[in-house]
């Protein structure tokens, strides 16, 4: 099948195709617009998304060296997302996709995070063969799941108040880091010393206040923010500035050994042998490291998807709809857009939600 996706759910246009189970182009275009509001503005995102959502799907297109009429089917981000920038995506691939007659696919931009460990990223790409333990960390969601090869999936933990993004974003807005921050924050604590100082992991062995954290896969980082903030409230502007490194490190120590324990200790509570990583947070370097090492002590086998992957992009959106294909999971009912999506507890399969 010839997939074409887009993913329009916050500041990044992307257009991805799929000739088969071959990323043939993935452009993803990030918006610029948003500088120096500390966010992203919903409103502005819309309005660049409809700006570029033409000239991208048809780089897309172009890159693939196929033609419009030779595509079997569009897929495109339904939510969660911001609304208005969902919308664009959505009406754009549903308008496109009537024009050439061929079917339409709403995708969970959440859910296509989760399954992206199944991205044909080379010929020699392996996916995992069994059930395994997703942990899906993006900018609003984290996510530790139990999934199965027919796409099923049971949400086993999630994050009780902030996302690890947030955590990053949050605490590097207060060290007067530009949004995103978890880039910068990276990027900044690789000269820094990560034991300079100890910031909470909450629910976890460490914790002081959690001793039931055993079984308990979920997260919570606004302690951490708390802590941040009274840290900086308690050290003069000059000390911060000379040791914004070592902070930086400290912090992503701080949120990465939470993911890395609780990923590990979910695993073995359900004798899984294998966890993928995904969603914008797996850019991360100091977690593809400590994970990578944590899941060779353990001998469980680990899916990072290429950096490109864990950030928004279209691939991962065309790819989930070319699995629901393959595994009969793609009906012709209603959907809703959705702003949010709540992943209870219940066993879901991918978009069918
Ligand atoms: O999945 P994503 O691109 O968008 C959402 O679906 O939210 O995730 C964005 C989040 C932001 O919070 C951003 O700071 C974080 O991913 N992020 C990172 C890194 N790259 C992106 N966090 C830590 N280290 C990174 N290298
Ligand atoms: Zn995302």
């Amino acid at each position: 099948m010839n997939i074409l996706g887009i993913e329009t759910s916050c500041d990044e246009t992307s257009a991805a195709i799929l000739l088969g189970r071959r990323v043939a182009s993935n452009i993803v275009s990030s918006q610029r617009c948003h500088t120096g509001f500390g966010g992203v503005v919903p409103e502005l995102a819309s309005r660049e998304h409809e700006r570029m959502i033409v000239s991208i799907v048809d780089s897309a297109v172009t890159e693939a060296n196929i033609t419009k009429n030779e595509l079997d089917c569009i897929a495109a981000t339904a939510g969660p997302g911001l609304i208005g920038a969902v919308m664009v995506g959505l009406c754009f691939a549903e308008g496109m996709a009537f024009s050439l007659g061929i079917p339409f696919v709403p995708v969970n931009h959440i859910e296509a995070h989760m399954f992206s460990a199944f991205i044909p990223e080379s010929p020699e790409h392996r996916s995992p063969e069994g059930p395994f333990v997703s942990l899906t960390v993006s900018g609003g969601h984290t996510l530790l799941s139990v999934v199965q090869e027919d796409l099923s999936y049971v949400v086993i933990g999630r994050t009780l108040d902030d996302a690890a993004g947030e955590a990053f974003d949050k605490t590097g807005k207060m060290l007067g880091l530009a949004y995103p921050a978890g880039p910068v924050i990276d990027r900044l604590a690789t000269g820094g010393d990560r034991h300079f100082h100890e910031f909470p992991r909450a629910l976890t062995s460490s914790s002081q206040t959690s001793r039931n954290y055993r079984g308990n896969f979920d997260f919570s980082f606004s302690g951490l923010k708390t802590s941040v903030l009274t840290w900086l409230q308690k050290h003069p502007e000059e000390y911060i500035r000379a040791h914004l490194q070592d902070i930086a490190a400290s912090v992503q120590h701080a949120i990465v050994s939470v993911l890395v324990e609780k990923t590990l200790a979910a695993a073995q509570h359900y004798r899984v042998g294998a966890v993928s990583v995904a969603g914008g947070v797996s850019a991360n370097s100091a977690l593809r490291n400590a994970m990578k090492e944590a899941c060779m002590r353990h001998g469980i086998e680990l899916y990072l998807p290429g950096t490109v992957y864990s950030t928004d992009n279209a691939a991962m959106i065309a790819s989930l709809a070319g699995l629901m294909y393959e595994k009969g999971l793609v009906r012709k009912n209603r959907y809703d857009v959705a702003p949010f999506s709540s992943f209870g507890v219940r066993t879901r399969k991918a978009s069918l939600t």
